[in-house]
């Protein structure tokens, strides 16, 4: 039984692709289900995001294939691999969801515009990465059309990100003149427009290949060596610990959108990412994917937003042991013990495993209001709680009041429920009490004011306050008189003081007065 799951453990492969909007992710993720056999023409999941297809159609489609692609998680199998993406919202959706996402996978996907470079929310993104040590890859997406050079966008992830960079594989050519991938990694050429014969060209000792290719005769061809000879002998080497620790991103370049370099990236990807890693507990222990006790942590909680539903779904990333349906098991923050009949998974084409998941998979539990996000659930009688998800700092503010103040309880009520979802955080003023609202990304407001209305039945006045740098302090360094007409003192919702900046400028000047008053900062 036990070397069941263990063999099934080994195979999973749980991450996330970080990226700016519209650095290529949705057409990766297209191309690696394509590779998956989970959908079966390309176009299908953008179809959904640029709204080719009407919601229903979609759902069809889904039925059919038993999959939803258009779900937070996907699920396929690859070369003796389950793989899990787990989908990070980008876009207007950018949330606290999308930061917690990264807490429950073992690898990430950093896609990035040959065109572009390092992006804000590439950057944001791989912070949290970098502070889980987990190892990141890089594909370099877009090399059909022009881009920067490669050198240069190495240096640029160097840099900006301060981690070291392997190159698997570099560009021969790009744009119109790109020609193919010299695949350092496998040892050959990748051609871009095979033509005739085979798509791999193989290299021989000096790393060059049969002089009847008509390649060998393109100049490009002489100077992609030279690049790669220079890389070779002054960049860094590929080292397998270092690329486990986060240190080393191995970087990949290709093109999504004409499917050319994934499928590499893919198979390597495979190679060097890791499977289900160890969890801390508060208590200092660490929970093995092996231990044979099942436990699990939510990350996320959807609402489903359907107004006749009032069911929310809490993802889970299964952590060890076996998750069986029907199950019980204690949800630690108030040793409930709940039985989980009613649960969904995220699968590829087969439907048969639907009952069980092990150790870097993912369920959604549908739940009526027991979960919150951080949440340890577990079966057998070990007490334990998973370390808790780190907050994040919000960037964007609201003040809100209900429109009808005859209506209070629902209003409170309602904040109170989609506060604990997680993707908006409560403030109160200081002084006057008001209720100020912070979020990672502005769509979370207008979803709350949505929700707020068609699940509570409180309308609410929403006045924005913009972007505001917030920093917590010290309660024994907090002296009221600090507040001006830069910054605005409010309490988070476990009662610790907090400035909210109006801008760097008003922050760097309440340093400068107060130079012994610490501020942090959330992630
Ligand atoms: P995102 O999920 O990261 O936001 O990006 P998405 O995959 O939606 O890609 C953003 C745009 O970039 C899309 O074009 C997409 O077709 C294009 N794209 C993605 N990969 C490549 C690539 O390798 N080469 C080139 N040339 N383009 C790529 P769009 O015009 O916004 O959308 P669409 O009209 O093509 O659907």
């Amino acid at each position: 039984m036990l070397d069941t799951i263990k063999t099934k453990v080994e195979t999973r492969r749980t991450f996330a692709i970080i990226s700016h909007p519209d650095a290529g992710k949705t057409t990766i993720t297209e191309q690696l289900l394509l590779f998956g056999g989970v959908v079966r023409e390309a176009g299908t999941v953008k179809g959904r995001k640029s709204g080719k297809f009407a919601t229903s159609d979609w759902m069809e489609i889904e039925k059919k294939r038993g999959i939803s692609v258009t779900s937070s998680v996907m699920q396929f199998d690859y070369d003796g691999k389950r793989i899990n993406i787990l989908d990070t919202p980008g876009h207007e959706d950018f949330s606290e969801d999308t930061y917690r996402t990264l807490m429950a996978v073992d690898s990430a996907v950093m896609v990035i515009d040959s065109a572009k470079g390092i992006e804000p929310q590439t950057k944001k993104l791989f912070q949290i990465c970098k502070m889980r040590g987990i190892p990141i890859f890089t594909f370099i997406n877009k090399l059909d059309r022009d881009g920067r050079e490669p050198l240069d966008l190495l240096g640029e992830i160097e840099d900006v990100l301060g981690i070291e960079t392997y190159p698997m594989n570099w560009p021969i050519g790009m744009g119109k003149g790109l020609k193919g991938l010299f695949d350092i990694y496998n040892n050959r050429v990748e051609l871009f427009r095979k033509g005739e014969g085979s798509r791999y060209l193989k290299l021989n000792d000096s790393n060059d290949i049969d002089p009847e290719e008509p390649l060998h005769s393109d100049s490009i061809w002489q100077d992609t060596r030279d690049e790669v000879e220079l890389i070779q002998s002054a960049g860094n080497e590929l080292s397998e610990e270092k690329v486990a620790s986060g240190e080393l991103t191995p970087v990949f370049f290709g093109s999504a959108l004409v499917n050319f370099g994934v499928e590499t990236f893919l198979k390597a990807y495979l190679e060097f990412a890791p499977g289900p890693t160890a969890h801390k507990t508060r208590e200092g222990q660490l929970v093995t994917p092996l231990d044979e006790q099942f436990s699990g942590f939510v990350f996320k909680i959807q609402a489903n937003m359907n107004p006749n539903h009032r069911d929310r779904i809490a993802f889970v990333r299964i952590c060890s042991g076996e998750f069986d349906r029907g199950m019980d098991v204690t949800l630690e923050r108030n040793q409930k013990v709940l039985r989980l009949n009613n649960s969904t998974q995220f699968m590829a084409e087969e439907r048969e495993n639907v009952d069980r998941a092990v150790a870097g998979d993912i369920i959604g539990l549908y739940d009526t209001g027991n979960f919150q996000i951080g949440d340890t659930i577990y079966s057998g009688n070990d007490d334990f709680q998973f370390e808790e998800l780190p907050q994040f700092t919000p960037e964007l503010f609201v003040r809100v009041t209900p429109k009808n103040v005859m209506k209070q309880k629902s209003f409170h009520k309602g904040i109170e429920q989609l506060v604990q979802e997680g993707a908006i955080q409560l403030f109160r003023s200081y002084t006057s009490n008001e209720y100020v609202l912070g979020a990672v990304g502005q769509l979370q407001f207008e979803v709350f004011q949505f929700r707020m209305e068609n699940e509570y039945h409180s309308d609410v006045i929403m006045e924005t306050m913009g972007s505001k740098i917030a920093r917590w302090i010290d309660p024994d360094q907090l002296d009221e008189n600090m507040a001006s007409s830069r910054n605005l003192l409010v309490k988070d919702r476990d009662g610790q003081p907090l400035f909210l900046f109006e801008n760097q400028f008003a922050e760097n000047w309440f340093t400068q007065k107060y130079p012994n008053v610490k501020l942090t900062s959330k992630l």
